[in-house]
């Protein structure tokens, strides 16, 4: 048997590659649901032609649950760009054109960004009634649409291989909907976790999209407001304070 090799270690699960094959394994805890809706999501955009390292399967491990993928040989966008940041301007341009790539898919069976939105926003007991309302309204503002939002699109889940060509992983937060509201997640994790990036992502996001950047940051109190769902105590600050635009308008 090949050698298990620990890649990254959270609360709820591990994930481990072992010779050409990489797991993802979940907690007993954790919901048997949720696995097989990240692997079922996961197959539906593998299925619609995009880049992403092919399925393997869903199988008990643990005590839970495990998911199975073909491990995929290269670095990591957010390897490339700690290992050569005089390049990452040009690594900044690849996330966004890689974004753009993606959003061009048409994938089936998934679930509308806009009402994906609308039901976490609904169920969040951190904010009060009327800026719950007031998000809600923003949501039925925009314009739907059927673009294929990763959800979670930052240089760690972009895989380069040596030929240049790329490959996207952890699909659990897909939906089909709005590319400014893709670019808005990707603009909160930038400006959570690597702010020095987060403005020159967004520039470059609009400029090459053409999209205006009032159109993102219409979205940013929505999409702050379900990444405040997972109870971050070292994000709630910031994201508040991105809630806090939309109250009393
Ligand atoms: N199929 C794969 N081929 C090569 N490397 C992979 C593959 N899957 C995962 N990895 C590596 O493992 C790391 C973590 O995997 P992944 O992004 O799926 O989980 P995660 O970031 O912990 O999930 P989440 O972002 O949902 O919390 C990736 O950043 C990448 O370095
Ligand atoms: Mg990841």
């Amino acid at each position: 048997m090949a050698n298990r090799q620990i890649i990254e270690e959270k609360s709820y699960k591990t994930v481990y590659r072992e010779g050409n094959v990489i797991v993802k394994e979940f907690t007993p805890s954790h919901p048997k649901s949720d696995v097989y809706n990240e692997a079922y999501i996961h197959a539906c955009v593998e299925d619609a032609g995009v880049p992403v390292p092919k399925l393997l399967g869903v199988n008990p491990a643990g005590g839970g649950w495990a998911i199975s993928m073909e491990y995929v040989t290269g670095k990591t966008l957010w390897e490339l760009m700690q290992e050569q940041p005089e390049k990452s301007d040009e690594y900044l341009e690849k996330l966004v054109d890689i974004q753009l790539e993606v959003g061009g898919y048409r994938v089936r069976h998934l679930r509308n960004t806009r009402l994906k939105m609308e039901d976490s926003i609904k169920t969040l007991t951190q904010i009060d009634a009327s800026t719950r309302y007031e998000l809600l309204q923003r949501i039925h503002g925009m314009a739907p649409h059927t673009k294929l939002c990763h959800g979670d699109l930052v240089p760690s889940n972009i895989v380069i291989k040596e030929d240049g060509s790329w490959v996207v992983l952890d699909w659990a937060h897909a939906s089909a909907g709005n590319a400014g509201a893709d670019a808005a997640i990707t603009y909160m994790r930038f400006s959570l976790d690597a702010p020095e990036l987060a403005e020159k992502y967004l520039r470059l996001f609009c400029k090459k999209a053409d999209m205006p950047i009032q159109y993102i940051q219409t979205w940013m109190p929505v999409v702050a407001a379900a990444q405040l769902a997972k109870h971050k105590e070292a994000e709630r600050e910031l994201l508040e304070k991105w809630i806090s635009v939309a109250e009393y308008q």
